[in-house]
C-alpha cells in the first residue's frame, strides 16, 4: 500500500468523488459560518458555534440510548393529525419532540424529593422516552398519557423492549387518551410537562389538577420543560414556584395546604 503525500492527496480526491454530498454540506456550513462571523462579530459567532456543537453532541447522546436498547424515541414529528390525534384538543397540541437526556437528568437533580417516594406522570408522553428515563432515575411508578395513537403504539413497543432489558424496573402504565380527561392517581407525584399544549389546554389541565389536589391533598411537583406558557402556572394560587430556570420551571402543591 503506497504511503506519503501522494497517497493522502489521492485519498482526498477519491473521498470527494465518492462523497460529493458530504463535501457540499461542509462547504455550505463553512459559507454560513463565514457569513455569520461577518454579520454578528466574533463573540456572538463563538457563542453560536458552542451552541451548535452542544446540540450535535446532545443529539448523538440521545440517539445512543435508542441504539443501546434497540428502541425508537428520536425524531421530531410535526403533524399530530397524521399520527392519529383527533378531537377538540388537537389544534392546541404541540408536536412530538423527545426530552433531551441531559436536561432530564438535570431536572431530576433539581427536584427537592427522593424519586423512590413519587410516581412520575408524563403528560403528553410521546414515544415514552421520559417514562424510561424516569424508571432509570428510580421513580416508584411511571405513568404516560398520550393522545396520538401512533406515538402511543411506538411507546408501547419501546416499553416492552425496555421491560425485557430491565425486568425489575418500576411498573409503567401508558394510556392513549387526551390528558384533560385523565384522572390523576391519589398519590404523591411528579407531573412532567414537556410543553405538550398551549395555554388554553394548560389552563384546563391546571384546573383539573387543582380540583384533584383539593379533594385529596397530597404532594404534587409540577415540572414544566420549555416553559413558554409559564404565566399560566405562575398565576395559579395553589402552586408555589420552586425553580425558575430558563429551560424549565418547577412548582409544588404541598400535601399541607
Ligand atoms: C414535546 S412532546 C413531549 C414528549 C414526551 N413527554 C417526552 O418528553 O419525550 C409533547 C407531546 O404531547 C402530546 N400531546 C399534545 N396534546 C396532548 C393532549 N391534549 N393529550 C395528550 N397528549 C398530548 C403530543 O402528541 C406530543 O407527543
Amino acid at each position: 500500500m503506497p504511503n506519503g503525500p501522494g497517497a493522502v492527496m489521492s485519498k482526498i480526491v477519491a473521498t470527494r468523488e465518492t462523497q460529493p454530498n458530504r463535501h457540499a454540506d461542509i462547504n455550505r456550513l463553512l459559507h454560513k459560518a463565514w457569513k455569520k462571523l461577518l454579520a454578528d462579530g466574533p463573540v456572538s459567532f463563538l457563542r453560536a458555534g458552542r451552541e451548535y456543537v452542544e446540540g450535535r453532541h446532545r443529539s448523538w447522546n440521545d440517539a445512543r440510548l435508542d441504539r443501546r436498547w434497540g428502541i425508537d424515541t428520536c425524531g421530531i414529528d410535526l403533524n399530530l393529525a397524521e399520527l392519529g390525534a383527533a378531537g377538540e384538543q388537537l389544534a392546541h397540541g404541540t408536536y412530538y419532540e423527545p426530552i433531551q437526556i441531559d436536561v432530564f437528568a438535570e431536572i431530576v437533580r433539581a427536584l427537592p424529593i427522593a424519586p423512590r417516594d413519587y410516581c412520575f406522570i408524563d403528560i403528553g408522553s410521546g414515544k415514552g422516552r421520559a417514562l424510561i428515563l424516569a424508571a432509570e432515575a428510580g421513580f416508584r411508578h411511571a405513568i404516560g398519557v398520550e393522545f396520538a395513537p401512533r406515538l402511543h403504539a411506538i411507546a408501547q413497543r419501546n416499553l416492552a423492549i425496555y421491560r425485557g432489558v430491565r425486568p425489575h424496573a418500576c411498573s409503567i402504565e401508558n394510556y392513549c387518551q387526551d390528558a384533560t380527561s385523565y384522572d390523576l392517581p391519589r398519590r404523591n407525584a411528579v407531573l412532567f410537562f414537556y410543553n405538550p399544549f398551549d395555554d388554553v389546554v394548560m389552563r384546563a389541565m391546571l384546573e383539573r389538577i387543582e380540583r384533584s389536589w383539593r379533594e385529596h391533598p397530597r404532594d404534587l411537583i409540577l415540572v414544566y420543560r420549555n416553559p413558554v406558557y409559564s404565566m399560566v402556572f405562575d398565576s395559579a394560587p395553589f402552586l408555589q414556584s420552586l425553580v425558575a430556570h430558563r429551560a424549565y420551571r418547577v412548582y409544588r402543591a404541598s400535601a399541607v395546604a
